[in-house]
C-alpha cells in the first residue's frame, strides 16, 4: 500500500492526512476483495524498515493502527472477517499488541475470508527468524535436516498455514518488491498500478484481477504442457 505521503503532498496536507485516507482505502479494499471473490488479502501495512521514518510519523501510524483495530473489530465479527498477522508483532507498541490479540482471538473461528496484516514485516527478517527457529528445532531433535524440504522449512515462516499469494499488487507507480513475501511470491503474478493507495478503489482492484486472469501461469512448464494443442490431445 504505497502512495499515502504523495497523496497528501499533492493536496498540501501533512503526510499523516494521507495515512488517514489510507485507512479508508484499507476498509474499501477489504470488502472489495471479498465481493470480487478473493478469499484472502494481505496488506503490507508496516515494514521493518518503516521504523526509520521520523518518530512523529511512526507514532502517528501506530496510533492509527490501534484506532483501526479498535474500530473494526465489531465489523470483522459481524462480517465474518478472520484477522491474522505476519511479521514481528511482539515489537509493536503494547497498545497495538493488545488490540491485535483481541481481534485475532475474536475472529479465529471465522472461515469465509481472511485479512492478513503484515506488521513490522520484512522477508529477510522473517527468513532469518525461521532459520534460527529451524536450527533450534534440529538441535532439539525435532527436525531432521537430512530430509528438510520447502514444506518442512516454510512451517517456520511467519506465513505458516497461509497459502502463497497468487497476485501481488503494488500501488503508486513504484516497481519494486521492497522485502515483501519474497519467497512466498515465487510464482505470484505482479500488477503495478500508478494509482496512489488512498485513491485505490474497487474498480482498481477489479482491473488488477482482470489483468491477473489474462496471465498464463506456467510454474516452469511450457504452454503446451498446460494446455495441450487440441489435435495432440485427441491423438493421446
Ligand atoms: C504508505 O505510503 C506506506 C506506509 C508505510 C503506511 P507511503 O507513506 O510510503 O507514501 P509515499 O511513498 O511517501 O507516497
Ligand atoms: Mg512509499
Amino acid at each position: 500500500m504505497d502512495g499515502n505521503g504523495r497523496w497528501a503532498k499533492q493536496r498540501g496536507l501533512p503526510r499523516i492526512a494521507g495515512h488517514r485516507r489510507g485507512v479508508e482505502a484499507v476498509r474499501t479494499a477489504t470488502y472489495a476483495a471479498r465481493d470480487l471473490g478473493v478469499s484472502m488479502l494481505t496488506l503490507y501495512a508496516f515494514s521493518v524498515e518503516n521504523w526509520q521514518r521520523p518518530k512523529t510519523e511512526v507514532g502517528a501510524l501506530m496510533r492509527l493502527l490501534e484506532l483501526y483495530l479498535k474500530n473494526e473489530l465489531a465489523t470483522f465479527v459481524r462480517d465474518g472477517v478472520r484477522l491474522r498477522t505476519i511479521g514481528r508483532t511482539g515489537e509493536l507498541p503494547e497498545g497495538v499488541q493488545k488490540h491485535l490479540r483481541t481481534a485475532v482471538e475474536a475472529t479465529k473461528h471465522l472461515t469465509g475470508y481472511t485479512l492478513v496484516l503484515a506488521l513490522n514485516y520484512g522477508s529477510r527478517t522473517e527468513v532469518t527468524d525461521a532459520a534460527r527457529a529451524y536450527a533450534l528445532a534440529v538441535a532439539a531433535g525435532q527436525e531432521n535436516p537430512q530430509t528438510s524440504s520447502w514444506t518442512t522449512f516454510s512451517r517456520y515462516l511467519s506465513t505458516a498455514g497461509l497459502p502463497d499469494p497468487d497476485l501481488v499488487i503494488r500501488t503508486s507507480g513504484e516497481t519494486r518488491v521492497s522485502n515483501f513475501l519474497l519467497l512466498q511470491a515465487a510464482y505470484a503474478e505482479f500488477v503495478f498500478t500508478p494509482v496512489l493507495w488512498p485513491d485505490f478503489t474497487k474498480p482498481d482492484l477489479a482491473a488488477a484481477l482482470a489483468e491477473y486472469a489474462r496471465r498464463e501461469r506456467r510454474f516452469g512448464l511450457t504452454s503446451d504442457q498446460l494446455r495441450p494443442p487440441i489435435g495432440k490431445a485427441a491423438a493421446n
